[in-house]
């Protein structure tokens, strides 16, 4: 069984001046060797939850313990240095006067000169920078020194990686590479991460558990797959999935929309609500005898390499997107029918 590598218990920060606290009664548990990636809008109070973890930030309430050792509690306080975490911030942070090698060597100021060579050795190795050593940071792209940040942070061998946006400085090329690397070295390396990120399919592509922040609160914590397929509230299916929202009314178990009416498993006791159908679920098909009233038609068309984006106007003129593969190729202005399985369909009461 794995064990706990994390637990935060009721964590609240407010900052002074501030009446609304920036981490709001959080609590979460990561096992061992998990990466959790956490989402959210900026402002909802991410880094401050990693400064709370790293011991950067004093928060007013709650536990944090890290592995085995209460790091924080309202009579506890073990500093930074002593928790036996790495961080990686979005600007790499790296000594620009200190070479690869020397700058991955400055965590490890305790070691022997021969456990030192071969640590740093190793981790540089790890990712993928043995013949780096001797440059200086200017000399490197932007993702090779946040490869040196990482083998860094990595060398000292810590419990849990603090990853903060790491990615985010890095045009998109790098960044989809760079984020499959990470996730092998921590997995390779054993080492716990919490890896926080704007971007929800990076959060889904690199994380064993997702949780998903809104103004403080941690609405929801899961794995990627229930995130995406069982968002827990509105806010959670927005970000994460960026599907459709439209208006229903209740007639039993069927919710009638402008575009159709779906059979719900879900129990509600509200009439009203909005019907979530994520992009990929909607499928297109030519309308030639649609009613002129009735119609929804292709407004725009936008060729994303693998797929297509459809904007679509219902008849009430709201617009939703659909995203289909590129294997059939509709014109704008056709007019559609749209099918939707019953079971792409999620309802959030009003
Ligand atoms: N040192 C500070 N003093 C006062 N308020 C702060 C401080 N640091 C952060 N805040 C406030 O706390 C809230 C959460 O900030 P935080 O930096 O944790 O957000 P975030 O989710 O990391 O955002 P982003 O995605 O933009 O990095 C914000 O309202 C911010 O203005
Ligand atoms: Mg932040």
């Amino acid at each position: 069984m794995q064990e706990e590598i994390l637990r935060l218990q009721n964590i609240t920060k407010l900052f002074a001046g501030s009446k609304i606290p920036a981490v709001n009664n959080v609590s979460l548990r990561l096992k061992e060797g998990d990466i959790l990636g956490l989402l959210g809008p900026s402002g909802c109070g991410k880094t401050t939850l990693l400064r709370i973890v790293g011991g950067f930030e004093y928060p007013q309430t709650g536990e944090v313990i890290i592995g085995k050792n209460k790091v924080y509690c309202p009579v506890t306080w073990i500093p930074p240095e002593k928790r036996d975490v790495g961080i990686v911030f979005q600007d790499y942070a790296l000594f620009p006067h200190l070479t690869v090698t020397e700058n991955v060597a400055f965590g490890l100021k305790n070691s022997n000169q021969i456990s030192l060579k071969q640590r740093v050795s190793e981790v540089l190795n790890l990712v993928k920078l043995e013949n780096f050593g001797k440059r200086y940071p200017y000399e490197l792209s932007g993702g090779q020194q946040q490869r040196v940040a990482l083998a860094r942070a990595l060398a000292p061998k810590p419990k849990l990686m603090l990853l903060d946006e790491p990615l985010s400085n890095l045009d998109i090329q790098v960044r989809l590479q760079l984020r499959e690397e990470i996730r092998d070295i921590l997995k390779f390396a054993g080492t716990s991460a919490i890896f926080i990120t704007h971007d929800q399919e990076e959060a889904l592509a690199i994380a064993d558990v997702v949780g998903v922040m809104r103004q403080g609160h941690l609405e929801q914590i899961g794995t990627p797959e229930l995130i995406y397929s069982h968002p827990i509230s509105r806010f959670v299916a927005e970000f994460v999935t960026q599907a459709n929202f439209l208006p229903a009314l209740r007639q039993g178990n069927l919710w009638q929309t402008e575009i159709g009416t779906f059979e719900l498993e879900e129990n509600h006791a509200q009439d009203r609500g909005e019907i979530m159908i994520r992009q990929e679920d909607l499928i297109l098909e030519v309308d030639g005898d649609a009613d002129a009233d009735a119609q929804i038609k292709i407004t725009r068309r936008h060729f994303l390499g693998r797929e297509y984006r459809y904007c679509l106007q219902t008849p009430s003129g709201r617009e939703i997107h659909a995203r289909t593969m590129t294997d059939i190729v509709l014109p704008e202005g056709t007019s559609v029918k749209l099918s939707i399985a019953d079971d792409a369909v999620r309802i959030f009461p009003e």
